[in-house]
């Protein structure tokens, strides 16, 4: 297997006194979360920089009284690096493959994370039990499908932050229509991580009026 990537100095600063916690996180991930499929061992390499800085530095954007709906968590990204860098805040990780939560919540437990909770669900069908607001995403599905499937979730207010890559603009573009049609805000593309990550942090950030 490959070697896990040295943790860079800045995670130091992003997470302060929630260091520890974040290093055995990135263990589960080395360990169990490859074992159990939820993180390919390729990745292992960049482990730090790529997945949990990559999501830790969207902190930026929650404020302490935040209910934060991770949806598609996977292995908590970016959901958990969020609860450790905003630990005033509260996260729902929204996830409906059963393997999956399983693993969330031991990991959860064992990082004694209590202000996350776990719900194993689509998105789409939590519509009239839960209410966020804001909404993260990594890693799942198009834009246009997420403001599809997160603007009923989403509170007066409330916000998407989808963390995108290079494709943003094309994305955006192709969600247009779902845009206006659920009300949001123009788009709002934050670059998170200048200067401290190799490849800054992409969240394009739609409002709900
Ligand atoms: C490619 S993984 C990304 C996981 C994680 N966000 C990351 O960045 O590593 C996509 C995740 O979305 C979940 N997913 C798929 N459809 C979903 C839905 N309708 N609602 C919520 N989650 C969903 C999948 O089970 C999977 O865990």
């Amino acid at each position: 297997m490959s070697a896990v990537e040295r943790e860079p100095a800045y995670a130091a600063e992003v997470f302060g006194d929630r260091i520890a916690a974040a290093r055995r996180y990135a263990e589960h991930l080395a360990t169990t979360g490859v074992e159990w499929g939820l993180i390919g061992p390729r990745e292992l390499p960049r482990l730090w920089t790529r997945h949990i800085l990559n999501c830790a530095v969207v902190a930026e954007l929650i404020t302490p009284d935040d209910v934060v709906g991770d949806v598609g968590s996977g292995a908590g990204l970016p959901g958990i690096p969020l609860a450790l860098a905003q630990p005033n805040a509260r996260y729902v990780l929204v996830e409906p493959m059963e393997r999956r939560v399983d693993w969330l919540q031991i990991v959860v437990d064992d990082l004694g994370l209590e202000n996350v909770r776990i719900v194993r669900a689509r998105v789409e069908d939590l519509v009239d039990d839960e209410i966020f607001t804001a909404v993260t995403a990594r890693a799942v599905k198009s834009l246009a499908v997420l403001v599809e499937w997160c603007a009923p979730v989403l509170g007066p207010g409330g916000r998407i932050l989808a963390l995108k890559g290079a494709s943003v603009d094309a994305e955006i573009d192709k969600a247009k229509k779902q845009i206006r049609r659920a009300r949001l805000s123009e788009a709002v593309v934050h670059e998170l991580g200048v200067g401290a990550l190799e490849t800054p942090t992409r969240v394009v950030e739609l409002r709900r009026h």
